[in-house]
């Protein structure tokens, strides 16, 4: 199978052409795009038709999936699959959300972020698909991990060789406005450890492991590690290694690799437009 790739507006983000989506798709059109993920980090797919169940039973051709937390009341949440994680803004009824914690919550994505860091075991690809999209606005962003670190100074580059940084899920939240996490919040969701770069073996290169959710770098006094992570984050963001990718209508997929990207989600009126956009989330193979 050969899948017609062409590079997004001269950047880093790859739209795909000529998956078939309407039966299962191929494993080797699954090894091509993975191939193309490897290349490019984000890939684009439009009118894909998917439903949930053909969107997780796509996914599970990656990897083992995620299930999403239930951190709020189980019967906030809107799908029948727990693989699908939920990053509209709309309640059970499809109403827009006027819970204010959910809101505050969903914020979070606002930031730049790569999606779990704050596991112990990584992700490698997110799939998001749309549902329902608004009239303007709502683009979703992406930075290159990889070609942001190959700029770093070479001094930074040997500061940051062997720092390992903490990732903690409230972190972000708290920088998006979440109130304090509750002794049940921290338990569902305590800190984990990453690297701060790690090698891609399918990209062949390194890359920056950077999120809004890490907090400080360990071993370190907890303001200067910030610091830092501050300054790598301004640096990773920075117009050329980022590009934004519009949605133009239910039924767009797109994937990216958390271990080369960062990605957040842009402003629109949302209190007034509904967007429902579903995700899968895949396991890092383990090692
Ligand atoms: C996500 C996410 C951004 C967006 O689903 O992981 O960050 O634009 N989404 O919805
Ligand atoms: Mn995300």
């Amino acid at each position: 199978m050969k899948l017609d790739v062409k590079k997004l507006g001269g950047c880093f983000v790859a739209e795909v052409d000529g998956v078939d989506f309407s039966s299962p798709v191929p494993a080797a059109a699954v090894a091509e795009i993975i191939g193309v993920l490897d290349r490019f980090g984000v890939a684009v797919f439009r009118d894909t038709g998917l439903d949930d169940l053909r969107h997780i039973e796509f996914s599970r051709q990656f990897g083992r999936l995620e299930t999403a937390p239930k951190l709020f009341d189980a019967q906030s949440t809107r799908f029948a699959y727990p693989e699908l994680f939920d990053a509209g803004n709309l309640d059970r009824e499809g109403r827009i959300l006027t819970d204010e914690r959910r809101r505050i919550y969903n914020r979070g994505n606002a930031l730049w972020h790569t999606d779990s860091s704050f596991n112990p075991h990584r992700a490698a690809y997110s799939l998001l698909l749309a549902h329902r999209v608004p009239p303007v606005g709502g683009d979703t962003q992406f930075a290159d991990m990889r070609s942001a670190y190959a700029a770093l100074p070479p001094a930074t580059r040997d500061l940051i060789e062997d720092l390992v940084a903490e990732h903690w899920l409230w972190h972000s939240r708290m920088i998006a406005g979440y109130p304090a996490p509750t002794a049940a919040e921290r338990a569902s969701k305590p800190p984990s450890q990453h690297r701060l770069v790690q090698f891609h073996a399918g990209a062949g290169c390194r890359t920056l492991y950077l999120a809004a959710h890490a907090s400080h770098i360990v071993g370190w006094p907890e303001a200067t590690g910030r610091q830092l992570l501050q300054e790598l984050m301004a640096f990773a963001t920075q117009p050329q290694f980022t590009c934004a990718v519009q949605w133009h209508r239910p039924g767009d997929l797109v994937i990216w690799d958390n271990r080369s990207t960062m990605h957040r989600a842009t402003a629109f009126e949302d209190t007034l437009y509904p967007r429902d956009m579903r995700r899968t989330t895949v396991y890092d193979t383990p090692g």
